[in-house]
C-alpha cells in the first residue's frame, strides 16, 4: 500500500547537532531585506548545447530515469537505490534530509553511472527546514513580501546547505475553506496578496538566478485549484467556474512563472472532471503556450499511478501515457514511466519527441542549477550553517511580524512589565510540536522555544509563572494509520479523574496569578495535508477552559495557535485580548514574550477573512452580490452573514488614522500606473505598523464585477505622532480580468470605485475612470 508522505515524512530528522545559540533582539528593531526585482529563466545557448550533446548519447532508459524521482523512505522494488543510480533509472531523490546519505547517493550518480548525470534532490522545505520559521498563512500575514523573501532565503541556506537542491514549496492555492488544512501552507484567500507572496517566495528560494549559491530551486504547487476541495475534505475533486480559475485561482501560478520558478508540481485533485496530473489544458495549454514556462512539471506523490483510482485511465500504462502526454515531465514515487512508457513508446502511443521534452526540460533545469558542475555539498561546512544566530534572530522577528492582534479591551496589552505572576494555561502552551508547526519535518523540538519557555525566559526571576495544560486536545475519531504518526503530545490524563483535576488546578493557578495567558488553538496535526476539519471550533474542552477562566475575573489574553481561522466568537465578545500568533516556530516562544510585554508590536493583519461560524464558509471579501444589494450582510436567517473580522484585519498597540486620499489622475488610459497617496499618522504613543491597503471595484464589465478587490498595500513603521505620505501605485493591468462573456483577459474600460484603509471595510472612497 501506498502511504502519502505526510505520514511517510514525519521521523525525519536531521541528524547533525548544533550548539544552542541564541540571542535576543527587539521584534521593533528587525529590518527587513530588500526586495530584489523579478527574475526569469533565460535562453542559454550554451546550457541548450550541452544538454542536447547529453541527450544524444542517452539511452531510451537513460532517459526515462531522469524522468523518475523516487523517495529514500518511499515504496521501493526491491533493487537498491544504488543500484538504481547506476543504472540511470534515477534522476531524483526526495524526502532525505541527511547530508550523508545525499552524499553517498550524488557520488555513486556523478562517479559510478554512465553519463555521469547528478541527482536532484528534493525536500518540503515549506517553512523552513532544521530553523522553522512561522507557517506560510502568518508569512501571509504580515504582508511584508520583503520579509517573507528574506524568511525563505533563509530557509534555503540551511537546506542547501545539507545538499537539498530543490523545494516542494511555494505552495500558491487560494484557499476560502479553513476546513480545508492545507490553508496554513498558502497565503489565505486572495490571489492579489496570494500573487505577491508567490513572487517574494520564488526570489527567496530560488534567489536572483537559478543556480544562485545557497539557493534551491522553487516549485510552484499544486497546479492548480487543489484549494477548492469539496467540503474542505483534502484530496476531494475541485469544481471551479472558468471565471474563478482564471480571476483567483490561476493568477498567483502565473505570478511564479513570471518570478522565475523552475519548476511546479500538478495537483493530486480533479479539475472540473479532469486530473491535475493530467490536464493537457492546465500543463500544456497554460502553461507551457499562454505562460511561455520553461521549466518543468512533476506529480505529486504517486498521482500519475492515481489516475487510475480517478476513473481516468483504465491501467497503469494508460496513466503514465496520458500523463506524459499532458505535459508532465516528471514521475514522482511511482515509476509508470520507467515500467510503461517503453511498450507505449513503442506502440505509438507516445512520440519519442514526447519523452525528450520532457528530458530537456528536466536537464536544463539541472544544469542551471550547476548541479554539473557543482554536485556535491561541503560537509564539514554544515554545522556551522544550521540554526544559526542570523536564522534564529530570522525566526524571531518573523513570528513577531506575522501575529495579528484581533482584540485589545482597554489596552490590556502589551502587559505592564512589572507583573509579579502570570498562569500560562493551555495544551499548546509547552507543546514543541505544536509551536512549530505542520510541514516542519526536520525540525528539532531542542531547538525550539514554547511560549511556556519564552516567558520564563523573559522573567528568569522575580515573576511567578505557574503553568497548567489545563485540558488536553485528543482525537475524536479512532483514526487508522495517522495515530502512530503524530507527533503532538499524546495525551496523559487517562481518566475523568485526572481531566478534572488538572482542569481545577489551571483555573485555580488562574486565580492565584495577576493575569493569565491562555495558549489554545489546535495542535499541528490538525493542519496541513490530511488534516480537513468538519468544524472550526476550539477542539476539545477548550472553549470550557476558557469560559472558566474569564469567570474567575481575572485578566486573560488568549494566545492562539492554529493554521485555520477558528470559531472564537464567543471569545471575541468576552475576553479582552486576542494574539493570533499561528504556528509561529523555532522562536516561537521568544516571539509570543516579545509580543506581550511590548518588546515588539502587532502590525500583521488576516489574509482572509475570518468566519464567525463554519456555517458561513465561503466568507471571502471579494464576492459578487445580486438582489438587495443595499443589505448583502444579511443573509441568513440565524447569523449575521458579515465575517467576525474582515480580510485584511488587524490591530496594534498604538492607533493610526489614514487621511487625504489623493490621486493624481482620476482618468487613465488602459495599461498605464498612476499614483494614489494618503497621509498614515501614529496617534498612539508606541511606533508601529500599519497596513495601507487599496481596494477597487469596477462599476459595470461584460462581466459582474465583486463588490471590492485587493490591489495594492504597503506596510508602513511610524513612530508616535509621526505622519507619513505613503504612495501606492495602480497598475491599470492589475484593473484586467477574464470575462466569461468574451472568454478573454482584457481591462475593460470604465467608471471604478477606490477605497483605502487598513482592511476589506476601508471606508476613505474616491473614483476613477479607465480609458482606452
Ligand atoms: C504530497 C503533497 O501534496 C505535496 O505538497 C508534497 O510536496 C509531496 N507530497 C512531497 O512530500
Amino acid at each position: 500500500m501506498s502511504l502519502p508522505c505526510r505520514v511517510q515524512l514525519t521521523a525525519l530528522v536531521i541528524t547533525i547537532a548544533v550548539p544552542f545559540s541564541f540571542r535576543i533582539l527587539s521584534g521593533a528593531a528587525a529590518q527587513t531585506a530588500e526586495l530584489s526585482s523579478p527574475v526569469s529563466i533565460p535562453d542559454d545557448p550554451t546550457a541548450d548545447r550541452f544538454v542536447e550533446g547529453l541527450m544524444s548519447r542517452m539511452t531510451l532508459s537513460e532517459k526515462l530515469g531522469q524522468m523518475t524521482q523516487i523517495a529514500v523512505n518511499g515504496p521501493s522494488d526491491g533493487v537498491s537505490f544504488e543500484d538504481h543510480i547506476r543504472k540511470g533509472e534515477v534522476g531524483s531523490f526526495q524526502s532525505t534530509t541527511d547530508p550523508e546519505r545525499i552524499s553517498h547517493l550524488q557520488h555513486i550518480a556523478v562517479e559510478q553511472s554512465r553519463l555521469h548525470i547528478p541527482l536532484s534532490f528534493a525536500f518540503d522545505v515549506i517553512h523552513g527546514l532544521r530553523t522553522v520559521y512561522p507557517i506560510p498563512l502568518a508569512l501571509a500575514a504580515s504582508w511584508d513580501p520583503a520579509l517573507v523573501e528574506h524568511t525563505q532565503e533563509m530557509a534555503a541556506r540551511e537546506a542547501s546547505a545539507v545538499g537539498i537542491n530543490w523545494t516542494f514549496a511555494p505552495m500558491l492555492d487560494i484557499a476560502r475553506d479553513p476546513r480545508w488544512g492545507r490553508i496554513m501552507e498558502g497565503a489565505g484567500e486572495d490571489p492579489y496578496l496570494g500573487s505577491r507572496m508567490a513572487e517574494a517566495q520564488v526570489r527567496g528560494f530560488q534567489g536572483d538566478h537559478i543556480g544562485a549559491p545557497h539557493h534551491l530551486l522553487a516549485c510552484l504547487k499544486h497546479f492548480a485549484g487543489y484549494g477548492a476541495a469539496a467540503g474542505g475534505r483534502d484530496y476531494e475533486e475541485s469544481n471551479i467556474s472558468d471565471e474563478q480559475l482564471e480571476n483567483v485561482y490561476l493568477p498567483p501560478f502565473h505570478a511564479g512563472v513570471k518570478a522565475g520558478a523552475g519548476s511546479l508540481m500538478s495537483g493530486y485533485m480533479d479539475l472540473n472532471g479532469v486530473p491535475g496530473t493530467g490536464n493537457h489544458w492546465l500543463l500544456h495549454d497554460v502553461l507551457r503556450e499562454r505562460w511561455h514556462f520553461a521549466g518543468f512539471v512533476v506529480s505529486d506523490w504517486e498521482s500519475v499511478e492515481n489516475l487510475t483510482t480517478h476513473g481516468f485511465a483504465s491501467d497503469p500504462e494508460e496513466a503514465a501515457v496520458r500523463a506524459v502526454n499532458a505535459g508532465l515531465d516528471m514521475e514522482m514515487v511511482s515509476h509508470l514511466y520507467r515500467d510503461q512508457l517503453p511498450a507505449a513508446l513503442k506502440d505509438g502511443k507516445i512520440k519519442q519527441s514526447t519523452i525528450d521534452q520532457a528530458v530537456r526540460n528536466i536537464l536544463l533545469i539541472k544544469y542551471r542549477l550547476g548541479l554539473f558542475e557543482h554536485p556535491y555539498v561541503d560537509l564539514a561546512e554544515i554545522p556551522r550553517q544550521l540554526v544559526t544566530p542570523e536564522q534564529r534572530e530570522t525566526a524571531r522577528t518573523v513570528a513577531t511580524r506575522t501575529a495579528v492582534l484581533l482584540r485589545n479591551q482597554d489596552s490590556l496589552l502589551p502587559l505592564n512589565k512589572q507583573i509579579h505572576s502570570i498562569a500560562v494555561i493551555g495544551p499548546l502552551a509547552d507543546s514543541k510540536p505544536d509551536t512549530m508547526g505542520s510541514w516542519s519535518l526536520a525540525g528539532h523540538y531542542d531547538d525550539t522555544v514554547t511560549v511556556l519557555e519564552g516567558l520564563r525566559r523573559r522573567f528568569p526571576t522575580g515573576v511567578t509563572i505557574n503553568f497548567s495544560k489545563g485540558v488536553e486536545i485528543s482525537r475524536d475519531l479512532p483514526l487508522s494509520i495517522f495515530d502512530d504518526q503524530f507527533q503532538s503530545p499524546k495525551p496523559t490524563l487517562t481518566t475523568d479523574a485526572a481531566r478534572q483535576a488538572e482542569f481545577r488546578h489551571a483555573i485555580s493557578l488562574v486565580e492565584q496569578s495577576e493575569v493569565a495567558v491562555l495558549v489554545l488553538g489546535e495542535r499541528q496535526d490538525m493542519s496541513g495535508e490530511r488534516a480537513s476539519r468538519s468544524s472550526l471550533t476550539l477542539p476539545g474542552q477548550q472553549q470550557e477552559l476558557l469560559e472558566a477562566a474569564i469567570a474567575t475575573g481575572k485578566p486573560v489574553v488568549l494566545v492562539l495557535l492554529n493554521g485555520r481561522p477558528l470559531d472564537i466568537t464567543w471569545a471575541s465578545e468576552h475576553v479582552p485580548a486576542i494574539l493570533e500568533v499561528w504556528y509561529p516556530g523555532t522562536e516561537g516562544g521568544n516571539a509570543v514574550a516579545d509580543l506581550l510585554f511590548g518588546d515588539a508590536v502587532p502590525g500583521g493583519h488576516l489574509p482572509l477573512a475570518w468566519p464567525r461560524t463554519v456555517g458561513q464558509i465561503p466568507i471571502n471579501y471579494a464576492r459578487n452580490v445580486t438582489q438587495i444589494p443595499e443589505d448583502p450582510d444579511h443573509r441568513y436567517w440565524d447569523s449575521s452573514s458579515l465575517p467576525l473580522y474582515p480580510f485584511g484585519y488587524g490591530l496594534s498597540y498604538t492607533s493610526f488614522t489614514i487621511s487625504k486620499l489623493k490621486l493624481n489622475t482620476t482618468s487613465a488610459r488602459a495599461g498605464s500606473s498612476f499614483a494614489i497617496s494618503v497621509d498614515v499618522t501614529n496617534t498612539g504613543k508606541l511606533a508601529g505598523d500599519e497596513v495601507v491597503q487599496l481596494y477597487t471595484h469596477q462599476r459595470a464589465g461584460s462581466a459582474s464585477r465583486p463588490i471590492r478587490e485587493l490591489k495594492g498595500f504597503q506596510r508602513v513603521r511610524l513612530g508616535p505622532g509621526e505622519t507619513r505620505t505613503v504612495t501606492l501605485t495602480l497598475d491599470t493591468n492589475e484593473l484586467s480580468f477574464w470575462s466569461p462573456q468574451t472568454h478573454q483577459r482584457s481591462i475593460e474600460p470604465g467608471t471604478f470605485d477606490l477605497w483605502v484603509g487598513a482592511d476589506a471595510n476601508a471606508a476613505m472612497h474616491s473614483s476613477f475612470t479607465i480609458t482606452d
